[in-house]
């Protein structure tokens, strides 16, 4: 679902016409996906969300690194999902799909999720789409938020006052219930493995 951004740092949605630096390679020297495949663990068979998918750019990494798994790459905008389909057209991988979130097959995944991989999205979610990430997952799964670190200098990614400090994104998922099992800093990003508390 598309929600209202109550409770997110940056309230604006991400910009479409900006997708394309999501595609860029570059990423992977600096964010690589097999040390978030690594840090996601998923189990064998699991099922990995992408929430907040975007052009798919991770999403077809994760699901070549792991053919046991299945990945499904979920976007609230059509128009990114477009270029998600288009980067699947090229890479086409049996183990990877995509939903919209208002569609009626993602919103039977309740309850039955694995692993979530939230990426570069964390300072885009308001409270309703913290409650939807929980909701998603498994009594027993984890969600791995990855983002954009507000308290390093970049010469890439958003600007630092629309992105948390490790410290206030901490804050930021323990305050919805989230219990933190694992922390690793990345040259531009912080990351945070957790799983819900009961
Ligand atoms: C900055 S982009 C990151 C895309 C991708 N994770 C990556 O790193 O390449 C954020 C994406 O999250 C999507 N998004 C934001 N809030 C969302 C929500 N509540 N549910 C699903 N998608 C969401 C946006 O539409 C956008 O495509």
């Amino acid at each position: 679902m598309e929600h209202d951004r109550h409770g997110a740092r940056q309230p604006e949605r991400f910009n479409p016409e900006r997708a394309a630096g999501l595609n860029d390679r570059a990423r992977f020297d600096y964010l690589p996906p097999k040390e978030l495949i690594s840090l996601l663990d998923v189990p064998p068979q699991g099922v990995l969300v992408d929430f907040g998918a975007g052009t798919g750019l991770y999403a077809i990494e994760m699901a070549a690194l792991r053919p046991d798994i299945r990945v499904i790459g979920v976007d609230e905008q059509k128009k990114m999902l477009e270029f998600f389909a288009e980067n699947y057209s090229r890479n086409p991988l049996k183990n990877l799909s995509s939903f919209w979130s208002k569609d009626e097959g993602y919103l039977r995944l309740k309850g039955t999720i694995d692993r979530i991989l939230a990426l570069n999205v964390l300072h885009e979610l308001g409270d309703g789409a913290m409650a939807e990430i929980k909701a998603l997952l498994k009594p027993s799964g984890q969600v791995l938020f990855v983002d954009w670190s507000s308290a390093i200098e970049r010469p890439v990614g958003p600007p630092r006052d629309h992105v948390y400090s490790p410290e206030e994104g901490l804050a930021r998922v323990q305050n919805f219930g989230f219990s933190v099992s694992k922390k690793q800093n990345f040259p531009y990003h912080y990351a945070l493995l957790c799983g819900v508390k009961n």
